[in-house]
């Protein structure tokens, strides 16, 4: 994966990414804000936005700026923003999530649905967001892992060698990921079609 190849896939889902992946992501959605137990006045930074579904889900009293890579889907996402009139939302703004232009400490929680297997660099992109997060604040992730199943196993390798192709790494293994960014997991939950996809909460380990 690389940044040119994620804009080309995002260029081409952007007209239909709501309709293919707005109802089969929307669970792992609702889940994430739930156990972000959103506190009024919360500064919450959110990671490849993408269209912006998910920013009608935060409540009316918290912060939210939402950051991506492609052109395209930021234009939905700005659109959703004025049509449903989500004053929460602060910005939605074109940037590379693995090299972010805050400060250090600015946010209380960064979160990121279904976008660490699709970043060229997870681990760069963890650090960032570790970053960017103030030091007693907190990391969310929604994401497919890599199954267990030997069959789904075999059949998400398989499948690989398209990740350029399809925008995301079907073959993303959460041991792995969570040794090389030495994430601190609080909660874990599964969501989506057949508990596919997780949750995880982290503490900012910094
Ligand atoms: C599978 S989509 C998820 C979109 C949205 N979070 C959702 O829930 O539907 C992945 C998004 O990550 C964005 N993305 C990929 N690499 C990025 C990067 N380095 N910085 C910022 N956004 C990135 C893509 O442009 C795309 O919009």
């Amino acid at each position: 994966m690389n940044i040119d190849a994620i804009k080309t896939a995002y260029r081409r889902y952007a007209r239909i990414y709501d309709v293919v992946f707005g109802p089969i992501f929307h669970p792992g959605r609702k889940a994430i804000i739930e156990v972000l137990d959103c506190r009024p006045g919360d500064n919450i930074l959110e990671v490849g936005v993408g269209t912006g579904l998910s920013l009608p889900l935060y409540p009316d009293d918290v912060k939210v700026t939402g950051i991506d890579i492609s052109a395209e889907m930021l234009t939905k996402a700005h659109q959703r923003v004025e049509l449903e009139e989500l004053t929460h939302v602060e910005a939605v703004l074109e940037m590379d999530a693995e090299k972010m232009q805050f400060g250090d400490n600015s946010f209380d929680k960064v979160v990121a649905m279904y976008v660490v297997s699709v970043v060229p660099d997870p681990v760069q992109l963890v650090k960032e967001m570790s970053r960017v997060c103030k030091p007693d604040g907190e990391i969310f992730i929604a994401n497919h892992f890599r199954s267990s199943n030997p069959l789904l196993k075999s059949a998400e390798s398989l499948l690989s060698p398209l990740s350029k192709l399809a925008g995301f790494r079907p073959d993303f293994d959460l041991e792995d990921f969570l040794q090389r960014t030495r994430l601190e997991v609080i909660e874990m939950r599964s969501v989506n079609l057949f508990g596919y996809w997780k949750v995880l909460r982290c503490r900012n380990a910094g």
